[in-house]
């Protein structure tokens, strides 16, 4: 059977993939933020999935105002990478796995959550900037990411958005679908955006460090208590783009605990202020 080995939390700032772009890693201001993520390649090589459930959210690049998904399931066989204003970043296409990707829409739906199915998407900085945090980037041309990866899109952008509860249940209806299916394969769900930023109006600028921690904190501990955290707290304390953190609790929702099992094993915790706009938080949580 499919296991969900293990969950990985990041945050997704453009900003991070045009300093690996542009060999900026070691520069004053990036280098403590690359420190961050060192365990994390080395734990990606050692802990090695087969698929990585991808939970990010487009920005209005693949989606516009002209359709809205909540969540949208990518099925396809392959992802390329998006051009969002400066050319597509260097970087390899992104492979899916349509068969679970099939399985989890199939058993996801059938658990009453309805996914919006994605045969074709490209793929911006939300789930780019992840991989090229966790993994160094494949050599261009002819590199290729070391696993499939099933891109799936919380719409966090125009409201309304999902509730935080709600990202918690598709979380358990998803390891439940992955966990149904019949092949031996390592996956791993990965959570990304956040943490505490605000691009826009008054309060462009802002950050949160007590929240963001305190967030963090609860999403180790107790998550089922966080879920609970109303929209209108994450946009008054961690700024209307904070609300991304919403995202993190889809993968905190599939892991073995929430469904009875041992509490996981934090293997990684990182934050760091500031990239760019915004905080940048990372945690990496293992099922026993
Ligand atoms: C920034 C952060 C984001 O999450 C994003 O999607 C775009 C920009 C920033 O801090 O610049
Ligand atoms: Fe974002």
């Amino acid at each position: 059977m499919a296991r969900i080995t293990a969950s990985v939390y990041t945050s997704h700032v453009p900003a991070i993939g045009v300093a690996v772009d542009q060999g900026k890693t070691q520069e004053p201001y990036w280098q403590p933020l690359f420190a961050g993520y060192e365990f994390s390649k080395q734990w990606m090589k050692d802990n090695k999935p087969d698929v990585v459930f991808l939970v990010y959210n487009d920005h209005a690049t693949n989606f516009s105002l002209e359709l809205i998904p909540t969540f949208a399931l990518g099925c396809g066989a392959e992802f390329p990478i998006a051009d969002e204003g400066w050319g597509p970043r260097p970087l390899p296409t992104v492979y899916g796995h349509p068969e679970l990707a099939a399985h989890i829409a199939q058993s996801v739906i059938q658990q009453d959550f309805d996914l919006t199915l994605c045969n074709a998407m490209k793929v911006d900085h939300g789930l780019t900037v992840p991989l090229s945090l966790m993994c160094d980037n494949p050599p261009m041309p002819g590199g290729a990411w070391p696993f499939k990866v099933i891109p799936f899109h919380v719409n966090v952008v125009q409201y309304p958005v999902p509730s935080g509860a709600r990202c918690f249940a598709l979380g358990q209806a998803l390891r439940r679908a992955v966990e149904s299916f019949d092949e031996d394969l390592n996956v791993q769900i990965w959570g990304t955006g956040g943490m505490s930023h605000q691009l826009q109006g008054a309060r462009a600028g802002l950050i949160n460090k007590p929240w963001d921690n305190a967030f963090l904190d609860r999403l180790i501990a107790d998550p089922a208590g966080l879920a609970q955290v109303p929209h209108i707290e994450y946009v008054r304390e961690a700024g209307s783009e904070g609300i991304e953190l919403v995202m993190w609790l889809i993968a905190r929702g599939a892991m073995a605990d929430v469904a009875g099992g041992p509490a996981p094993t934090l293997k990684h915790r990182f934050f760091h202020v500031p990239a760019s706009n915004t905080a940048v938080g990372h945690l990496i949580l293992e099922n026993n």
